[in-house]
């Protein structure tokens, strides 16, 4: 329905800056009284009282809108990108005008989102402000390490700094909303999209999840260096078969709930605006028409935000086999709970005539309405709809210094150093003085695309430091030389001959190698795992020159890199680490900054040994070398290249004296666990203590090792430190046969170590 303006009945209150828009006023409609409404919010008295506004607000509102209006408010419609930057299609334009969509992706910028915001507020009937939905995964213009790179720093709190900057950067943009943070855990480096997330531990997994939420959303949506969160995907999006993305999920209940939720029931508790349903299917059902919507997210969880498809997700319940056309696509979809639909059309194509034809009942589309609304409320939409557009305020953060000096920081913090062996007498990192020639050899050289991942965005190529930039600034009397080498794609090694001479004629090669940033992220799985193209080959060429060679690395996942991990002395995995991204190498490879990242995700061997992680149960038959029939491959050990949690740095740390303060805690009690670590090198250092356990005897099989904490402590050069973790009786819980959450009694061992695998262990009894 199309109501001209002659018609218009404003009932809601849009307080109109005229600084902002001349033409504002146009619209020409001013209601006192509920601006009145609006304005005594601040005053009206505790945050119930501020609730009881909302809704008498939002009541207000959906009671003027026609069913047409209110699933423009569910729809979600993307902007595209031309050339010259992003351009909505005139279809979309008109439903904007027309009150049919009421949110747009992938548009940002101030001056284009602004004459958007303007087609909303004074163009259609009711002026209500969009939504501006964008994927800003990690950093804006300027980008910081793809998630799983920053999740080995294993610091929640610089995730939450990432956030906080990226949300302030895109909020400046024009935005109000990212597709951000994504919770999906995962064993499977196949599937590229494991690079968006933290890795394979449930416990990191949410912590990281829930910082990022507390980055992005900070304590008031409607402040205007935030942005409403998004959390993705809902659910166990990460375990797709055979690391093919989008492909069908089959995990048993225990295992979702014990391994899988936890991080997004993490985004929940702490207090996610939004989330996104999954493509994949759980437990035989599309997420996007699940019953765990309600069961889990909505009724378990509390979760009364907005649930929004990724992308033509209703759809695609067609191609899954559980809906016969679109129209009965769309009303699976809502009965599930999903409340916008984003980008099918499907809703605004047939939830009238579903309603019409009463097969939708009515109030299931205002309860989803209304939690769009809400949403628009508590950003400040309905107060200031250009809250978020103001292009001075847009200028002074975009690419500012505090993002920049940002991106080095975590860049740093999130490389991982896998290897460090002796040449000539003393290991090869850091290099400390500078040599008199560098080669920076491959494709990732001179590179300013590669280094910012996958899902960058709208991020920045020019803002980027590449590798040699970065060695350059680093080594300002050395003579630094690049050559490509190869590309990440072919088999052309017409490249080789000129990368050979420039390693001959250098005292250190830095291989700046891996995957470009297509190959890994969405839709970019793989089913081997070597470096891509002939990177290997020139690998094992600048190998023979006899030349000391680092071999960085940079991935959006674990790479199978056994014949790197045995024939070149220095490894060192960078990830893909952002916009400063040769700055942060350049502050790690000199000694500037001693590594401390460890991997947060399991690095196998050969691909045949995924899935491989940390915590497997043991099997009735576990590894036992002397005995033929026991669980292992005749071809490949079954430990992986590098553990979870694996990680060293330019110092030895030595670990002693694991010591509880008793051997037996009963229900509701806690243990200290204390262990020492020594600094034995010459560098300032900052390592990770994991403490894992293992319950020894349980009613159901259990893992034979979980991450129960984790501290990253500071240590000086011959310092002793003293570490202690507090392990609480209701760490110990789990799913028991009934899948009731509980800890059983009996014993249980205590282990703490530098990873997953190098573990001092200790026993203790939870009493019944
Ligand atoms: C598809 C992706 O799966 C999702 O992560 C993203 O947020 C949406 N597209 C929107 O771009």
């Amino acid at each position: 329905m199309h109501t001209t303006r002659q018609h218009q009945t404003i009932p809601y209150p849009v307080i109109r800056r005229r600084t902002i828009s001349r033409t504002y006023t146009k619209a020409g409609i001013f209601f006192p009284m509920i601006i009145a409404l609006l304005l005594g919010l601040k005053g009206c008295g505790g945050p119930q009282g501020q609730e009881d506004k909302r809704e008498q607000f939002v009541d207000s509102l959906l009671s003027e809108m026609t069913l047409e209006e209110k699933v423009g408010q569910i729809t979600l419609y993307t902007s595209g990108w031309t050339i010259t930057g992003p351009a909505l299609d005139s279809n979309y334009r008109q439903y904007i005008i027309d009150g049919r969509c009421g949110n747009i992706f992938n548009a940002h910028t101030v001056a284009y989102n602004l004459e958007l915001q303007r087609l909303a507020v004074e163009e259609s009937r009711l002026g209500i402000p969009l939504l501006f939905g964008y994927d800003v995964i990690h950093g804006h213009r300027i980008i910081f390490p793809i998630p799983l790179g920053e999740a080995c720093s294993w610091e929640p709190e610089l995730a939450r700094r990432s956030a906080a900057l990226s949300a302030k950067e895109a909020a400046a943009s024009g935005l109000n909303w990212t597709f951000s943070p994504v919770a999906d855990l995962s064993r499977d480096p196949r599937w590229g999209r494991i690079a968006e997330g933290s890795g394979e531990d449930p416990l990191l997994g949410a912590r990281f999840t829930a910082a990022r939420v507390r980055g992005y959303q900070g304590s008031d949506l409607s402040d205007k260096n935030t942005l409403a969160a998004c959390l993705k995907h809902f659910a166990v999006y990460g375990a797709p078969e055979a690391g093919r993305d989008y492909n069908t999920v089959d995990l048993s209940m225990r295992t979702i709930r014990e391994v899988y939720l936890p991080p997004y029931k993490a985004a929940v508790d702490a207090g996610i605006a939004t989330v996104m349903s999954s493509f994949n299917e759980i437990n035989g059902q599309p997420a996007t028409s699940s019953r765990y919507v309600e069961e889990i997210l909505r009724q378990e969880w509390g979760f009364d935000g907005v649930l929004v498809t990724d992308y033509g997700a209703i759809a695609e319940l067609i191609p899954h086999g559980v809906a016969t056309d679109s129209a009965h696509a769309g009303e699976l979809a809502l009965e599930a709970g999903v409340d916008m639909d984003m980008q099918s059309g499907i809703y605004m194509k047939h939830l009238s005539d579903l309603v019409k034809e009463e097969k939708v009942d009515e109030q299931v589309i205002d309860k989803a309405v209304k939690r769009v609304l809400r949403l628009k409320y508590d950003l400040g939409l309905f107060e200031d709809p250009y809250r978020y557009l103001d292009p001075e305020w847009e200028k002074t953060v975009v690419h500012s210094q505090e993002l920049i000096d940002h991106s080095v920081e975590a860049g740093r913090r999130s490389m991982v150093l896998l290897k460090n062996d002796v040449v000539n007498g003393s290991p090869l990192l850091p290099i400390k003085e500078g040599p008199a020639r560098i080669a920076v050899i491959g494709p990732m050289a001179d590179n300013r695309i590669d280094i910012l991942g996958s899902w960058h965005a709208a991020g920045d190529p020019e803002m980027v430091v590449t590798v040699s930039e970065g060695l350059r600034k680093q080594f300002p009397d050395t003579d630094i030389r690049t050559a490509e080498g190869c590309d990440f794609y072919t088999g052309d090694k017409s490249g080789f001959a000129e990368a050979l001479a420039l390693a001959a004629f250098s005292d250190v090669v830095i291989l700046a190698i891996g995957e470009n940033y297509v190959q890994s992220g969405e839709a970019a799985s793989r089913s081997e795992l070597g470096l891509p193209g002939v990177q290997q080959e020139l690998t094992e060429a600048i190998m023979k020159t006899g030349k000391p060679v680092v071999a960085v690395i940079f991935a959006g996942r674990p790479l199978t890199i056994n014949w790197i991990s045995e024939n070149v002395p220095a490894v060192l995995w960078a990830w893909q680490p952002g916009s400063r991204g040769g700055d942060a190498l350049a502050d790690v490879l000199s000694g500037e900054y001693n590594p401390s990242g460890k991997l947060t995700v399991t690095f196998p061997r050969n691909v045949g040994q995924i899935p491989i992680y940390y915590s497997p149960r043991n099997s009735g038959r576990p590894f036992n070398p002397h005995d033929k029939y026991t669980s292992k491959y005749l071809d490949v050990p079954n430990e992986p290249l590098y553990p979870f949690g694996y990680g060293i740095g330019y110092s030895e740390i030595a670990y002693s004296n694991l010591n509880l303060d008793r051997n037996e805690i009963s229900f509701g009690d806690s243990l200290q666990v204390s262990v020492t670590i020594e600094n034995r090198g010459e560098y300032v250092a900052e390592e990770i203590v994991q403490l894992y356990t293992r319950d020894l005897v349980g009613s159901v099989t259990r893992p034979v090792k979980e991450l129960k904490n984790f501290q990253k402590v500071p240590i000086a050069p011959g310092e002793q430190k003293t570490v202690t973790f507090s392990l609480h009786s209701d760490h110990l819980k789990f799913y028991d046969i009934d899948m009731e959450f509980v800890a059983e009694p009996g014993e249980f061992e205590v282990m703490v170590g530098p990873n997953s695998s190098d573990l001092l262990t200790a026993r203790f009894t939870l009493a019944d």
